[in-house]
């Protein structure tokens, strides 16, 4: 069935001035960063974190619209410019919700707290709004879009950006210099591009076709949910050649992952540990590699 528009907007990815920026690799994880214990503020800044606060995220509580369910039961997280978040976290702990709430996605509310981004009140603002405003999501299942094309989808996304920074919009042509060494980046077949949108795409085709969004529109904060599930090693490696390779000092991304994997070819500057709706801990990605080793039995406890 084909989505509601207010779900495919959910899926542009927000382009940037700063997609056009020169690239430059993120800085490494910062070496001191402590572990957060339950209960305290765990995106407090470290001291040699100098970005401005791209996403503040304070006692956020969200449900299920339909039911009243409560999902996430008071998170707190900053991120800054230029920091590689990961998010981990046992299955149904509250990740995808995190992401979809932080998009505006129609089947959640949010009951309780706060969410800045770029200092601005998300909470009440339309999910496209949101789009516009630099935020990114890939979904851990990419949607189909029926009846629309690859190319006019990114291009329609595209032009939307430009229209609201007064730029004039890109025709088909100018937009396929544009859209072509992406295409070629990303190791896809160029013939990805009239097909509709992840219509009968693989797993692994569609998780690409995302950070073809991605790298194609920008993004000030991309959220990325389980870009690595479903992908090969070798897909693996393109896709995160490809986030690397959007990174600048400005724009940062907040990943979920449930392997260490994805965390070696894409450092983060901080994983988190998501529980029960909350993240209950903090730390640099030693964390991931205690998960690997030892479940996260192993980490409970500290
Ligand atoms: N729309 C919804 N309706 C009912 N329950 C929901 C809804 N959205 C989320 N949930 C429930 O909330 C919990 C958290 O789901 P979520 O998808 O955020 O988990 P997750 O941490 O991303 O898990 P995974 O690692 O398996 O992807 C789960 O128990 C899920 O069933
Ligand atoms: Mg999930």
């Amino acid at each position: 069935m084909a989505p509601p528009l207010a779900a495919v907007s959910l899926t542009s990815p927000l382009f940037s001035p700063s997609s056009s920026r020169p690239l430059r690799r993120r800085h490494a994880p910062p070496p001191s960063v402590s572990f957060q214990t339950r209960g305290r503020s765990p995106a407090a800044a470290p001291a040699e974190s100098s970005g401005s606060p791209l996403l503040e995220v304070r006692g956020l509580t969200a449900s299920v619209k339909e039911t009243g369910q409560q999902i996430l039961a008071g998170v707190d997280l900053t991120i800054r410019e230029g920091e590689i978040h990961a998010i981990m976290g046992k299955n149904g702990s509250g990740k995808s919700t995190l992401t979809k709430v932080l998009v505006g996605h129609p089947h959640y509310e949010v009951t309780g707290g706060t969410i800045l981004f770029k200092g601005q009140d998300l909470v009440d603002m339309e999910p496209e709004d949101r789009s516009l405003a630099g935020l990114f999501m890939s979904f851990q299942a990419p949607i189909e879009i029926p009846g629309v094309s690859n190319f006019d989808f990114l291009l329609m996304a595209v032009n939307a950006r430009r229209e609201k920074s007064g730029l004039p919009a890109l025709g088909p042509l100018e937009f396929y210099s544009v859209v072509s060494p992406k295409v070629d980046a990303l190791k896809m077949d160029p013939k990805f591009l009239d097909r509709n949108v992840n219509e009968g795409f693989s797993g692994g085709e569609r998780k690409r076709n995302e950070i073809l969004q991605l790298s194609v529109i920008g993004a000030d904060l991309a959220l990325l949910d389980e870009i690595d599930s479903g992908l090969d090693v070798d897909a693996l490696e393109d896709v995160a050649n490809a986030v690397n390779g959007l990174l600048t000092p400005q724009n940062s991304v907040m990943m979920i992952t449930h392997y260490q994997r994805l965390l070696d070819l894409i450092k983060p500057s901080y994983v988190h540990i998501m529980e029960n709706g909350k993240i209950i801990k903090t730390g640099d990605s030693s964390i991931a590699t205690q998960i690997n080793e030892g479940g996260f039995k192993s980490i409970a406890l500290v």
